[in-house]
């Protein structure tokens, strides 16, 4: 029988973990502060955003948000970064990708104070996890870490094939699955749009990740009756029902269902723990900021 992996509830979990370390900040007088930043009209991204938030209110993390016109000069993005970086109350800075094509991701990522980068995507922190010492792991990437330990999947001397090699997923999760640690430790092989043979480089996996961005691009005959799949896609394609569109991951669950041994559902899976481990991360930086000793699992 194929193990569906249940991400809402492993996130749950964290959510559970992290009371005790929210406890100890509130007993040093201290409320952990996570601000979201949009800057952008895509239905997706507000989506996301508004989860965001809706989950800092339920552990008891104080919520921030700003919006800012998709179309306002990037100057107001700048300035409005620079007061969270300022803000002893704001702890977490998470600025919803993407940007209008007017402002340079890189750059705004830059202007984050990297302490207060809960995404780990300032280059300093980059430099960390690469150098395999990370201050923030990304929240994506440490949810999968999170969910393949929960199922009890282990990666130590493991074969792990990623497919897709963006800054948010595919890179960073490479750099953690194959850090000396007991949580990574793997062989990792990472695949994008210019790999040859893709089928061969997942059929000898034992788990296969898909990240990128294309709708059920691994199917079941990609796969062997080892593999666990992780599927990191959230793709909108239209669909006859009352919203006019449906979530798919990058895996086509039916086929890949019949064929492997465990595997993440689109919706439920790796999103839910994206969410969490941006809380983790939150309740992290807040105990590193105000200088009280936070015990994170
Ligand atoms: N857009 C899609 N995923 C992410 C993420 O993890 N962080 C931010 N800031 N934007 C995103």
């Amino acid at each position: 029988m194929t193990e569906v992996i249940d991400g809402n509830a492993v996130a749950e979990d964290v959510r559970g973990d992290l009371e005790d370390g929210i406890e100890t900040l509130a007993d040093a007088g201290v409320r952990p502060g996570l601000a979201t930043v949009l800057m952008s009209d895509d239905p997706a991204s507000e989506t996301y955003v508004s989860m965001k938030q809706r989950d800092c209110e339920e552990v008891g993390i104080e919520g921030i948000h700003v919006e800012l016109d998709a179309d306002a000069p990037a100057e107001d993005l700048y300035d409005t970064v620079a007061d969270l970086n300022a803000d002893p109350e704001v702890h977490g800075i998470l600025v919803q990708m993407p940007l209008p094509d007017h402002v340079e991701d890189r750059e705004v990522l830059r202007a984050i104070d990297p302490e207060k980068d809960v995404d780990g995507f300032h280059p300093e922190n980059v430099g960390r996890l690469v150098a395999g010492e990370p201050r923030y792991r990304p929240c994506t990437p440490h949810g999968i870490q999170k969910l393949l330990d929960a199922t009890g999947v282990e990666t130590e001397g493991k074969d792990v094939t990623i497919v897709g090699r963006s800054n948010i997923v595919g890179k960073p999760l490479a750099n953690l699955f194959f850090r000396k640690a007991h949580d990574g430790n793997a062989t990792v092989t990472v695949c994008h749009s210019r790999t040859t043979d893709l089928e061969a480089k997942t059929r000898c996996a034992d788990v296969v990740v898909a990240a990128a961005g294309v709708p059920e691009m691994i199917d079941g005959s990609m796969l062997t009756e080892e593999t666990v799949v992780i599927d990191v896609g959230i793709n909108r394609v239209d669909a006859d029902n009352e919203k006019g569109y449906e979530l798919v991951g990058d895996v086509d669950f039916e086929s890949a269902k019949e064929k492997a041994s465990a595997i993440t559902p689109v919706p439920g899976g790796v999103g839910p723990m994206t969410r969490a481990m941006l809380l983790y991360n939150t309740v992290k930086a807040a105990g590193r900021q105000e200088g009280v000793a936070v015990d994170l699992p």
